[in-house]
């Protein structure tokens, strides 16, 4: 129940979890890492939008902010005293930081998401995935929590800790409060979000595409993963995808700091997540940097795209 004198949607993110009766080394990680948005937040909204003059396993040029975030995060990691390895998107291998795995938990993060999109000022995010113990390299079904933090209009909070979906807004205080709780993802939806280039796509993601638009789905699509994915969820409904093309069959995103946070969340909200022959959580991750397609949200719409894909690829 609700704090004295408090109504449900007033409660900030620890009572919350303390409610619900989550691990305390688990709330410890998550509170740190809801912590860290608020600098990661500020240095957004004021901070220097230059390129860092480094790049990514990926190739990728590091942002000024990218380089910034992931350092935010992994010192409020490191000063948890409960995680034991990390692993960002932005850094070339796993960073241990404590040899006893008992009771600890270990992380994987992207720390800003769609970095690019700041400077044309649209949303980005942090995505982050929680392993007990000290593997990494789990297939996502193994996961304690999964969450994500969308700087938008409004800074949200995500959450799942297999116990639903739940989503917080950061007040004038910058503190969590709840906003909703156990969100539901309906089999159908109206929206679509397709990544990457259409003129790449195979004859089964563009009979998929069609079959989409014959049913009256709108096109909706930002460039950010965390927006595009929290929109199918707080709508209760949609697909986004980021198929498999002709040149890159394993397409753009990435296994252990995207999909497989994104997929338990959209799981535990009754939705679906498959890579376009299979269900994203049950993949293990051979490699840190690992790719897949993904097809996520409406269980109805995931199930369409597999079945044009198995009959046209
Ligand atoms: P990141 O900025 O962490 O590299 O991720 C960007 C991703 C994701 O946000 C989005 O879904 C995808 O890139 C968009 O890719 P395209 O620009 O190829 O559409
Ligand atoms: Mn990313
Ligand atoms: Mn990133």
């Amino acid at each position: 129940m609700a704090e004295a004198g408090k109504t449900r949607f007033q409660i900030n993110l620890r009572h919350f979890l303390r409610e619900r009766d989550v691990d305390r080394n688990l709330t410890r990680v998550i509170c740190e890492i809801a912590d860290a948005s608020k600098y990661i937040v500020n240095s957004i909204r004021t901070g220097d939008l230059g390129v860092a003059g480094t790049s990514n396993l990926y190739g990728e040029e590091q942002l000024a902010l990218d380089v910034l975030s992931d350092r935010i995060l992994r010192k409020r990691l490191a000063h948890s005293g409960v995680v034991a390895n990390i692993v960002s998107e932005e850094q070339p291998e796993i960073v241990p930081l404590s040899p006893d795995c008992e009771g600890k938990f270990s992380v994987a993060y992207d720390p800003l998401d769609g970095s690019s999109l700041v400077d044309v000022n649209l949303a980005v995010g942090t995505i982050v995935s929680i392993y007990a113990g000290c593997d990494l390299l789990q297939p996502g079904c193994n996961q304690a929590a999964a969450m994500y933090i969308l700087y938008g209009p409004r800074t949200t909070l995500v959450l799942s800790t297999g116990d639903g979906v739940h989503e917080f807004n950061m007040n004038q205080l910058m503190e969590y409060t709840l906003t909703r709780e156990n969100i539901q993802v309906g089999a159908s939806g109206s929206i679509y979000s397709p990544g990457g280039q259409r003129n790449k796509y195979t004859a089964g993601v563009r009979s998929f595409v069609e079959q989409l638009e014959a049913r009256g789905s709108k096109l909706r699509y930002s460039g950010g993963f965390v927006p595009d994915i929290n929109q199918v969820l707080m709508k209760g409904k949609g697909i986004f995808f980021y198929p498999h093309l002709n040149d890159t069959p394993e397409g753009k995103l990435r296994v252990l700091f995207e999909l497989n946070p994104m997929a338990f969340l959209m799981e535990q909200a009754g939705g679906a997540a498959s890579n376009g022959k299979s269900r994203i959580l049950d993949m293990v991750p051979d490699n840190i940097d690992m790719r897949a397609p993904v097809f996520i949200g409406s269980k109805d719409e995931v199930a369409l795209a597999e079945r044009c894909i198995a009959e046209q690829g």
